[in-house]
């Protein structure tokens, strides 16, 4: 009798560990599963390895303004089973089929739809998405979600790593939903949108985003604006009037109902072609430094001890410090995340660090190899033709001699919003 039970119990847990095995998504994160559940786990995916980005990859009809809300891209509006999340630019992708409509795709996929969908710039684009990747995607089936957790496992929405505090139009994680659309902040962006054009400009947006953090450091015990988070928050204010603008208008400000269609739908207004230029690193530093400057008050840092104890975090980067941000992501992200792999798992963190470092390598930051060199192809050792083309092009990134103009541009605008 004893024995039946044992052999029973054997099989009862067989089973619901077998049910547990097979339901685990091919996107979800492995980060923080012990070896027990990684050896159960691994066996059962579809193992993938992902190229290399080519951060200088350009798009065709470069100078064009190219209208992506075309025949071939209608708007289809997520089903009961399709993942979006707390990014505007991927739902509307998806929504658009320049992602996989079930909101699942591979990091090539996420750099192509970008690139082709609003012209951003290559390099940036492998930034955000491997930052991404090793945050919440399953580094071994090359998959990542862009919303998720729909069964516990990580995605994008997973609070901490990437998503962060004080979203634009999404609450923060400590009061509840992180990443639905919410009327109410909504409603504080159209507070701050130009009066006379109802439009949403770099003062807009400068203003908004300052204003959030405020409400952060008042009302969210445990609020926090640091590590990736900082740099992320503003680029993502700047990517609201920069990626979402009509080419037409002659300052980047972008309509209300523009804003409202891209954040609540992720759908694309009729006729909306994608910026002429690719929008790169240089670009959104610019940019971002000019938003700052508007309110430039606000360091990096956290609530210490409840409401209004935010401190600086001296140990955080700064906006377009990007060998720090680099080293920080690595150090106190993928590191914390990953303590101690070994295996296949080693070896495919390895890849996507080197990866990841590809675009801060053609701005001259040294690479970090904290799971050890890169021995095989497997582990991310690039051919020397790829080394050298990065390397080349050191200091010179993909839109350089636009990015002057932009400056100007740019600066013009910040003085007549101060004046
Ligand atoms: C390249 C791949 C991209 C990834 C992996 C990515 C990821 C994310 C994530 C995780 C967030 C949430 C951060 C937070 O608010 O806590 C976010 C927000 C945002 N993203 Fe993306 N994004 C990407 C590309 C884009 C593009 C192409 C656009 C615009 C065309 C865009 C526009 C935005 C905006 C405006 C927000 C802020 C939403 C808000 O604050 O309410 N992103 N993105
Ligand atoms: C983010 O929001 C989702 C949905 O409301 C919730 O299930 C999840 O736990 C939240 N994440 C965190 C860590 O707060
Ligand atoms: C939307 O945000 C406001 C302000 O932060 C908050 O009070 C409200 O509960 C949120 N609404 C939803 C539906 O989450």
């Amino acid at each position: 009798m004893a024995r039946l039970t044992a052999i029973l119990l054997l099989i009862f847990t067989f089973t619901s560990h077998l049910t547990e095995v097979v339901a685990f998504p091919a996107y979800g994160s492995l980060a923080g599963l012990s070896e027990e559940e990684l050896a159960m786990i691994i066996p059962t995916l579809e193992i993938s390895k992902g190229p290399p980005p080519d951060i200088h990859a350009k798009p065709d009809n470069i100078g064009v303004p190219v209208l992506v809300n075309d025949a071939n891209h209608p708007y289809v509006p997520p089903g009961p089973d399709d993942i979006r999340g707390p990014c505007p630019g991927l739902n509307t992708l998806a929504n658009h089929g320049y992602l996989p409509h079930d909101g699942v795709a591979s990091p090539k996929q996420i750099m192509n739809g970008v690139m082709t969908g609003f012209n951003m710039g290559a390099d940036i684009a492998a930034v955000v998405v491997f930052a991404a990747h090793l945050a919440d995607g399953n580094l071994l089936t090359d998959k990542l979600s862009i919303g998720g957790p729909r069964d516990g496992s990580r995605g994008l929405n997973y609070h901490g790593t990437f998503e962060g505090d004080v979203s634009m139009t999404r609450g923060d994680a400590y009061f509840g939903d992180n990443h639905s659309f919410n009327e109410t902040l909504f409603q504080k962006m159209q507070d701050e949108a130009d009066p006379f054009f109802n439009t949403f400009n770099i003062r807009s947006a400068a203003t908004h985003r300052f204003k959030r953090i405020k409400d952060g450091i008042s009302g969210n015990p445990k609020f926090a604006f640091n590590h990736i988070r900082y740099p992320a928050g503003y680029a993502e204010s700047v990517f609201t009037y920069l990626l979402f603008r009509h080419p037409w208008t002659p300052l980047p400000a972008v309509k209300m109902d523009v804003i409202r269609t891209f954040f609540q739908d992720g759908k694309m207004p009729d006729g909306f072609h994608r910026a002429p230029l690719p929008i790169g690193m240089l670009e959104i530093a610019a940019e971002v430094v000019l938003l700052w400057a508007q309110y430039p008050i606000v360091l990096p840092g956290h609530n210490v001890d409840g409401i209004n104890t935010y401190r600086p975090d001296l140990t955080s980067p700064s906006l377009i410090t990007w060998c720090w941000i680099y080293g920080d992501f690595v150090k106190n992200t993928v590191v914390k995340l990953y303590p101690n792999p070994s295996g296949q798992l080693r070896s495919a963190l390895k890849r996507n660090l080197v990866y990841f470092h590809l675009p801060f390598a053609a701005v001259g930051c040294p690479p970090l190899f904290p799971y050890g060199l890169p021995l095989s192809e497997d582990e991310g050792l690039l051919d020397q033709a790829e080394v050298k083309g990065v390397v080349d092009q050191i200091q010179a990134p993909v839109s350089s001699g636009w990015s002057s103009t932009r400056v100007w541009d740019a600066l013009v605008r910040t003085m007549t919003c101060w004046a």
